[in-house]
């Protein structure tokens, strides 16, 4: 139990940092990639959560998530055990062209935009997933405001990586 107790800790005390600081940075490199977006978001503020959400789905800053199977079943012809560790893979979801068109674009305001899984679902449904998105939209408000002449370096910029939540938690 304390074991449990520490780990639940961690994530509320750590889970936050990286996982909006990706979410921050990879939204940038998105909109130094599609420069229509950078100029209305620069000049509308209000098209930032509809970018953030997109983002989000696009380059998910957490790849994965871990779930133990508790009954015997099958999914999609593939047999689980009670006892199975699972990972699930959060961003092939979120590409999953059933639900989303033409998923590797970026097209915030996508009828489906809120389908995503990046912060994950059901019972362990990131806690904090609406101060997520509040912390990014104000930081990268404040960016823009602050510095108006603001360009991403595309040629010395490495494309955005997520992480995997399980190896956080190992
Ligand atoms: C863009 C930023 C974030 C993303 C993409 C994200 C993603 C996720 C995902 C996928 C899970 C589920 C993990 C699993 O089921 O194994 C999760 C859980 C969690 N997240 Fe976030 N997260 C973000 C920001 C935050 C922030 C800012 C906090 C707190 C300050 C936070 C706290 C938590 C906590 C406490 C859980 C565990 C919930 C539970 O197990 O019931 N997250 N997050």
């Amino acid at each position: 139990m304390d074991e449990e107790i520490r780990r639940n800790a961690l994530i509320v005390m750590f889970g936050g940092i990286s996982t909006v600081e990706a979410l921050i940075l990879n939204t940038l490199w998105i909109l130094a990639r599609h420069p229509d977006w950078m100029e209305a978001v620069r000049s509308d503020r209000s098209q930032l959560p509809a970018i953030l959400e997109e983002s989000i789905r696009l380059i998910g800053p957490v790849q994965s998530a871990t779930r133990l199977v508790t009954r015997n079943m099958e999914v999609d012809g593939v047999q689980l055990r009670q006892g199975d560790i699972v990972n699930l893979i959060l961003s092939a979801a979120n590409h999953d062209p059933a639900v989303f068109e033409a998923p590797g674009e970026f097209r915030p305001r996508r009828a489906s935009a809120s389908r995503h899984l990046s912060f994950a679902a059901g019972p362990h449904l990131c806690l904090l997933m609406h101060l997520a998105r509040a912390e990014a939209a104000i930081a990268l408000a404040v960016l823009f405001d602050l510095l108006p002449g603001l360009r991403v370096d595309l040629q010395h910029t490495c494309p955005p990586r997520g992480q995997c939540f399980a190896s956080r938690q190992g």
